[in-house]
């Protein structure tokens, strides 16, 4: 089938310079869950129809698969799949989705493409406890339950007609030389002035081709964002829904209402999350890790056994297994732990591999770093890596101690079993099971006296 997605409204409730479509849902834009779902059906021609915000949409979506129209001005639903026309392949049936109604299951799509074959008019209807604002579906008979006739749009439907429940999802397939020949004949002599899309229905009733309507298996399939307000709420019945298929997986959740996953998150068997974690990009949780509350954690693979403590912030990187992390831990990109690494409170990593059994437990910085097995970094160290212009490597070798409060100036090596002495400003090599301190010598002056406030006079 040819696909076209319907993206060039303006969304003048959303009171955003954004596009609509480009507005987020689970950290995408909307009109991209719609492109997402579209591919799951393999299309022949996939057209996206835009048209306010300028280029923003096509530069958003810039795809090999994907055709981009452009709409201008923005004259109905109509007029916006006759954009599409140039671009369709017309001995294929075409499927039009909107762009602002993002959660919509391939298997309901399915459904109705297959209701429809490649001669009938499909349309996906639902039934809505309240249908403010949409389409009526009208049937034939004095009940409305026989043959669909024709779509009434809310503002110009009959008291009668507000009635009705059953309302136009937005999405409809039909065949493609059948939907040229009835766009040409729109008129937008209606309620809006607008050319409506929906007035095909009734133009194939006349020339006796089939209707068949197909049901999403929930209504929130079908719910579309007009608004900050419905933006939220389907961000929380996708985070719902998602925490549902994690606890399905055998995912403890403490709590399902505060997880958010704005990407893919796998994880393996007794893997439990706490509340208040955020993971984007692409996570893996290998088996029996846990995460502590107020996480984010982005691209990023930890391995089995592995505990993330409370408010830990994980950027593309890689934790080895039986590891562990903060609290208040914050990995960045390029960091790579090996097994059994401890990064404790306060302690920042940066592009850094840290081979297994070594522990950085609190308030240091590691950044550019090759830092051996069974080391220990003690409190307060920092890898000066940075000289205001170039960056530079600390290389500390296998069983090393780094004293607190040491800084190690790049480029710098520790030998293997080397000790630093607290305090240390190390800016030469230290070799090898030696001790290298680098700090002035103690005294004590005992005729010093402290400071007295001096009284002013007046
Ligand atoms: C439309 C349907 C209505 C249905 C409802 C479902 C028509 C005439 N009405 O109404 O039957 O119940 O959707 O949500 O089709 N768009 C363009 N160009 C335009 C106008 C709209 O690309 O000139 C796009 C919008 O960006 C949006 C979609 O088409 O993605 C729907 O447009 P909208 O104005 O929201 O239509 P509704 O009035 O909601
Ligand atoms: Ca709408």
């Amino acid at each position: 089938m040819n696909i076209v997605i319907l993206a060039a409204g303006m969304g003048k409730r959303m009171r955003s310079d954004l596009p609509k479509v480009l507005h987020h849902i689970a950290g995408k834009p909307l009109v991209a869950h719609v492109l997402d779902t579209a591919r799951q059906l393999l299309p022949g021609k996939l057209c996206v129809i835009y048209g306010h915000g300028g280029e923003q949409v096509p530069l958003a979506l810039a795809a090999g698969d994907v055709q981009f129209a452009k709409q201008e001005p923005q004259l109905g639903t109509g007029h916006a799949v006759q954009q599409a026309l140039p671009f369709l392949d017309e001995n294929l049936p075409t499927l039009i989705l909107a762009g602002d109604v993002p959660l919509t299951k391939v298997n309901s799509l399915r459904a109705l493409v297959a209701a429809a074959g490649t001669d009938k008019l499909g349309i996906l209807t639902v039934d809505l406890s309240d249908p403010t604002g949409y389409g009526r579906i009208v049937r034939e008979g004095a009940n409305n339950d026989g043959k669909i006739s024709h779509i009434v749009e809310h503002k110009d439907a009959t008291a009668a007609q507000h009635a009705i429940r059953e309302v136009n999802t937005g999405i409809m397939i039909m065949p493609t030389t059948k939907l040229k020949e009835w766009l040409s004949t729109l008129s937008s002599d209606n309620a809006q002035g607008e050319y409506y899309l929906t007035d095909v229905i009734a133009k194939a009733v006349s020339e006796g081709v089939e209707i068949v309507s197909a049901q999403p298996d929930a209504e929130w399939e079908t719910m579309g964002v007009n608004s900050k307000l419905q933006l939220a709420e389907l961000e929380r019945l996708f985070q719902g829904n998602n925490a549902k298929l994690l606890l399905e997986q055998g995912v403890t959740l403490l709590d399902p209402a505060r997880l958010d996953v704005r990407g893919n998150l796998q994880c393996g068997r007794d893997v439990s999350i706490d509340a208040g974690c955020i993971f984007e990009g692409t996570v893996t949780l290998e088996d029996g890790v846990t995460v502590g509350s107020c996480c984010v954690i982005k691209n990023a693979h930890i391995a089995k056994g592995s505990s993330i403590k409370p408010f830990c912030h994980i950027e593309d990187s890689v934790v080895g297994a039986g590891s562990q992390i903060g609290p208040y831990a914050r990995l960045r990109p390029g960091t790579t732990l090996a097994e059994d690494v401890h990064i404790g409170n306060f302690v920042e990593v940066k592009n850094s591999q840290i081979s297994a059994h070594s522990k950085a437990n609190h308030l240091a910085y590691i950044g550019d770093a090759t830092i051996g097995e069974r080391v220990n970094v003690g409190a307060g160290t920092i890898t000066c890596n940075y000289d205001g212009a170039n960056k530079f490597r600390t290389i500390i070798e296998d069983d090393a101690f780094i004293g607190s409060d040491t800084q190690l100036v790049a480029p710098v090596t520790v030998g293997k079993g080397a000790t630093i002495g607290a305090g240390t400003t190390l800016t030469k090599d230290a070799p090898a099971g030696q001790l290298t301190v680098s700090r002035a010598k103690q005294i004590s002056i005992n005729s010093w006296e402290r400071p007295v406030k001096k009284v002013k006079a007046n």
